[in-house]
């Protein structure tokens, strides 16, 4: 443990007596400033009409972004320490980015204090641990093309432009996860600074309930600056996408005949059933992988055979296939939501498709710039064997197999509409489940991917207790109470 350098709060006493004589902005500025004192030249403080703020500030989403008071990108470790104790004595509502990608309002966005990680770039390799060393600033990307040159690589995202931090802490689909589980499995261990400014390791054997925490527990405990993730060997590998319209029968067989026949897990698909209002039409997108230069015979015949507008499938880099998926928001607004299950049937997938064609009816005349989307993942339902004891998910006994709802628009007056909408589509989709068989009423709903007003009941179950305990021993003021995200 290292104890970080003291910040004088004493002074902070007498400002905070000036600030009672002025509104919650002037707080802020306050602790922009104290900030500014504190911090070392490693680290920089911005503020508006700045280049630095406003990349500080932008978000995938741009409903997710708001204009903080001011920025702060730290560089080091006891930085972060000194910016949380600032944050911690003056109360001042902060966002933690790590590259800004989670469709809900103000979890990683502020009115206060933005702190963006972007300076946390490391990608370093311990060939002998098998293990590499992830700064919290990063995008998969950069961590893909880091371990290239050695032939490695990490369970991660499988599109451009996602941080590894929010990825991470919050689970971590990849289309690696049939082989070696989330990326939450991989993580062997966390530096963290906690709201204490005390900066501490945790993994199995130190600090041990924080590490169980952290993993599925977003921000709740602290900033994360470091992440230990195992690497695994990395060949080229083949696969790539495919953009096709109309042939939506052809798409549902093709996909169901992958789940239905495919358990090799160095395969996996997605299949995006989209509907574009600045194309006025319905595009479907699928993303092919296989974990070798060349797929086994016939794999995706089914796939390659389709009538397409585009195809980039091809033997190639792990890095190559990511960039071969970029998902622009083109500056609209966005929101995430979810229906967890344990199983495809053709008559899902119908149902699946149907909903972008009933609700493309229902908004396209209304809703500016409207994109639905419902992105089908397939995985293998063995997919929480490979680890144990998380946050998320609370239960391993069954494979969740998270259904991917994204609706985007540009006006922020159909906000609340949409949030509806995307809750009605869930509940529609969930009920169609249950008629079918799967036991998902109730079913722990994936945090990357749930609406903001999801329970956390609904998300966390049975862990919920434990992790109220654990965020009390780490973080007894509730600092990072001060900052949005799903909260225990
Ligand atoms: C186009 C797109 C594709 C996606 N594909 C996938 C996918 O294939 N699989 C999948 O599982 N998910 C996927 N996601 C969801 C993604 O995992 C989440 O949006 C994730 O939270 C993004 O991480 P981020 O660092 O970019 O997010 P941010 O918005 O920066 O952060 C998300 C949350 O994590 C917290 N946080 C960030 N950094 C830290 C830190 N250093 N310490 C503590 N807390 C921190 C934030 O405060 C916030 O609450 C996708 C999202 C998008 C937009
Ligand atoms: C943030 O401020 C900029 C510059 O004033 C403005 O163009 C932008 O619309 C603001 N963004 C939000 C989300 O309020
Ligand atoms: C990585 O693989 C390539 C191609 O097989 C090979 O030429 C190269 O030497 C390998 N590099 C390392 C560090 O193993
Ligand atoms: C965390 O562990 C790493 C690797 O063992 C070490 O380099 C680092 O100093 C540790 N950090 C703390 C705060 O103990
Ligand atoms: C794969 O599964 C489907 C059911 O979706 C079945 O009809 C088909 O015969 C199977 N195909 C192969 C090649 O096994
Ligand atoms: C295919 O994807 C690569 C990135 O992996 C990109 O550079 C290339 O332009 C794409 N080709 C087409 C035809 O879209
Ligand atoms: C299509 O979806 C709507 C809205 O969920 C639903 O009311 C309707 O019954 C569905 N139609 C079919 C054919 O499934
Ligand atoms: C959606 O937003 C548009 C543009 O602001 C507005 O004209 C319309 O009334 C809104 N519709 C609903 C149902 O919110
Ligand atoms: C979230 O809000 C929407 C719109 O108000 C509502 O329909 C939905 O039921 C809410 N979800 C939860 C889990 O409260």
């Amino acid at each position: 443990m290292r104890r970080a350098t003291t910040v004088v709060l004493l002074s902070f006493t007498s400002l905070l007596a000036v600030a009672q004589t002025q509104g919650p902005n002037f707080i802020y500025e306050v602790a922009c400033d104290a900030i500014a004192d504190v911090i070392s030249s490693e680290s920089d403080v911005y503020y508006p009409e700045t280049q630095e703020y406003t990349s500080d500030n932008f978000h995938w989403a741009l409903s997710s972004t708001t204009n903080s008071t001011c920025t702060v990108e730290p560089g080091t470790a006891e930085d972060v320490s000194k910016v949380l104790l600032v944050l911690g004595v003056t109360r001042t509502p902060f966002g933690i980015k790590g590259a800004g990608h989670t469709a809900n309002p103000g979890y990683s966005s502020t009115a206060g204090v933005q702190i963006a990680m972007t300076r946390f770039t490391e990608v370093t390799y311990d060939a002998e641990a098998n293990v590499a060393r992830i700064g919290a600033g990063n995008i998969w990307d950069n961590v893909y093309a880091g371990l290239e040159p050695y032939n490695v690589s990490v369970v991660g995202g499988r599109v451009s432009g996602i941080g590894v931090a929010g990825f991470t802490l919050g689970g971590g689909y990849s289309f690696k996860s049939n082989e070696y589980g989330l990326t939450v499995d991989t993580v062997v261990g966390f530096e963290v600074v906690l709201p204490t400014g005390i900066i501490v390791n945790a993994t199995a054997d130190e600090n041990s309930d924080l590490f169980f925490g952290l993993k599925g527990g977003f921000n709740n405990f602290g900033i994360v600056t470091t992440f230990y993730l195992q690497t695994h060997p990395q060949t080229a590998v083949w696969g790539g996408t495919i953009v096709t319209t109309g042939v939506d029968d052809e798409v549902v067989a093709a996909t169901q005949n992958f789940y239905n026949n495919v358990t090799d897990p160095k395969a996996a698909i997605l299949t995006t059933f989209n509907y574009d209002a600045a194309l006025g039409m319905s595009i479907t997108e699928m993303t092919l992988y296989y974990n070798a230069p060349t797929p086994p015979d016939g794999m995706f015949d089914d796939f390659i055979a389709l009538p397409s507008l585009t195809q980039n499938v091809s033997t190639r880099s792990y890095l190559s296939l990511i960039l071969s998926t970029v998902e622009a928001s083109d500056g609209l607004r966005g929101y995430f939501h979810t229906v967890s299950l344990y199983d495809y049937s053709t008559s899902l997938l119908n149902a699946i498709v149907n909903e972008t064609e009933f609700w493309r009816g229902q908004l396209e005349s209304d809703v500016p710039g409207v994109f639905i989307s419902y992105d089908v993942e397939p995985i293998l339902p063995s997919v929480f064997s490979h680890g144990s004891d998380s946050a998320w998910p609370p239960s391993r006994e069954n494979g969740i197999l998270p259904l991917n709802i994204y609706y985007a628009w540009a006006s922020p007056e159909n906000d609340t509409l949409i949030n509806h909408i995307m809750a009605q589509s869930a509940d529609y989709l969930t009920q169609i489940a249950v008629a079918e068989g799967q036991d998902v009423a109730e079913t722990s709903l994936y945090p990357n991917y749930a609406l903001y007003n999801t329970t956390m009941e609904r998300i966390y179950a049975g862990n919920l207790p434990r992790l109220r305990e654990i965020k009390a021993k780490y973080d007894p003021f509730n600092v990072m109470g001060l900052s949005g995200g799903w909260k225990f």
